[in-house]
């Protein structure tokens, strides 16, 4: 017997298609006037843009055990002469020649060391980044000087030197210029400016491994360099960092001011410096010397595939790229892209989700609010609880007053990207093409 022909059911996608867009529909305002054609979000039941997942970045393997069980050979592990240590430093050299190199503990470490040397003490003020790692300024509070902040470019994300230079006093001694994400800051116009105010000029590549400014390798513009070995970055032995200068008058200081204040070389014994020890030992430095050995590899990959996310998503209504002066290489520890106010039917965080359901490896912003409005800043309660410098009337700062509106902006309407070198060409196509389809779909 024919069966008697039943309403058609929906189909589960088309079900969730419908479904989820009644959802949508409040917050989204206008939706049901878009254009049939458009292919539907996959947050809305249509098909996914990322069609792969991200493949595992395997970040270690033979250099690493070599290094390490030649350091299992020796019968000193301490860094002072060690062979794991020199490898390193030989190492680091070539991807950035600098004369005078000390390896430390952490990123951190690094740049307490550098405003150690470059002698900044009690009261003196420090300008750099609000959107950064704290570590970029523990070591200037550690020396009872003023983190002073600056703000940044609309789409680097690094300091504009306009407004650092509106920042210097009389009592400014350093600029601290970030490399956020591996992009090179405008180091022309803040060296220019450090020379003429005579200010000491400190590098924070924790974030900028194997970076170019104008071709030269990022971390050789400045006075001091610092860099971060820290797990996350793009060359890693877990924590650890190293800290570099040519400048005679800093360089010959940064081995002391890691070491407690102990100069190896002098002949006396004695203390004429004083520090706490951010030593790194030899089998993190076995580790480091060997992931140096991968770094040229990691930074090419990493630079090619977010200088091609940019390119095709250039243009894409709504959406400002990342954004590289064309003669430097950016290394993109991430990559962000902002989301310009006004452009979309909705907000960041619906765009984001909608990314997410696309299979693209984003994330809203980076640091929740720039440094100074966490509450260690707007409590100045640095040591315990309290803050030596304001105290003994060192600086009237006051952070609860600091505003850098478009570093606020920045981290408002940023959407992170991760890229890693084991992705592919492939895979970062398909990415951007999850931007456009997501940016066209809630365009205004
Ligand atoms: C820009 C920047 N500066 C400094 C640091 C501090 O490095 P570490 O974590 O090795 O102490 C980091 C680490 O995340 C960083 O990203």
């Amino acid at each position: 017997m024919p069966s008697t022909p039943r309403p058609s059911r929906p189909s589960r996608r088309r079900f969730l298609l419908a479904s989820s867009g009644l959802l949508l529909a409040g917050r989204a305002r206008g939706l049901e006037d878009r254009p049939a054609a458009r292919p539907a979000l996959a947050i809305q039941g249509g098909e996914k843009a990322v069609k792969t997942a991200a493949p595992r970045n395997v970040r270690w393997g033979e250099p690493e055990r070599e290094r390490l069980e030649a350091m299992l050979a020796q019968d000193s592990l301490f860094y002072w002469k060690g062979p794991q240590t020199a490898l390193l430093v030989e190492r680091f050299r070539s991807v950035c020649p600098l004369q005078h190199v000390m390896t430390c503990s952490s990123g951190t470490a690094a740049l307490h060391i550098a405003v150690a040397a470059a002698g900044i003490g009690p009261g003196d003020e420090v300008i750099t980044a609000p959107v950064t790692d704290m570590g970029t300024v523990i070591g200037v509070l550690f020396q009872q000087a003023v983190p002073v902040f600056a703000d940044l470019g609309a789409s680097t994300y690094n300091l504009d030197p306009a407004d650092v230079e509106r920042k210097v006093t009389p009592k400014t001694k350093a600029i601290i210029a970030v490399h956020l994400a591996g992009n090179p800051c405008d180091m022309e116009a803040l060296k220019a400016l450090a020379d003429r105010r005579g200010l000491v000029l400190i590098e924070d590549c924790a974030q900028a491994w194997g970076a170019r400014y104008r071709g030269r390798p990022i971390g050789t513009a400045g006075h001091i360099a610092c860099f971060s070995l820290q797990n996350s970055k793009h060359v890693t032995c877990g924590d650890g960092g190293i800290v570099a200068s040519s400048d005679e008058r800093f360089g010959p200081l940064l081995q002391r001011y890691g070491d407690k204040g102990f100069d190896r070389l002098g002949k006396t014994g004695l203390f004429d410096a004083f520090s706490t020890n951010y030593r790194m030992s030899e089998p993190q430095a076995a580790v480091a010397a060997a992931q140096l050995g991968r770094l040229e590899g990691i930074a090419a990959k990493r630079a090619r595939l977010g200088d091609l996310l940019t390119e095709k998503i250039a243009g894409t209504s709504g959406i400002d790229p990342h954004r590289v002066r064309p003669d430097d290489r950016c290394t993109y520890w991430f990559y962000m892209l902002r989301v310009r106010p006004g452009a979309f039917r909705c907000d960041r965080a619906e765009i984001v989700k909608a990314l997410a359901a696309e299979g693209a490896p984003v994330s809203a912003g980076y640091i929740p609010v720039p440094l100074y409005g966490n509450p260690v800043f707007q409590r100045h309660a640095f040591f315990a609880g309290r803050w030596p410098a304001k105290d003994l009337g060192l600086t009237a700062m006051d952070y609860t007053r600091v505003t850098c509106p478009e570093a606020q902006a920045i981290l408002e309407t940023g959407v992170r990207v991760s890229i890693d070198e084991a992705m592919s060409e492939d895979y970062v196509l398909s990415v951007a093409q999850a931007i456009r389809k997501v940016a066209e779909h809630y365009a205004a």
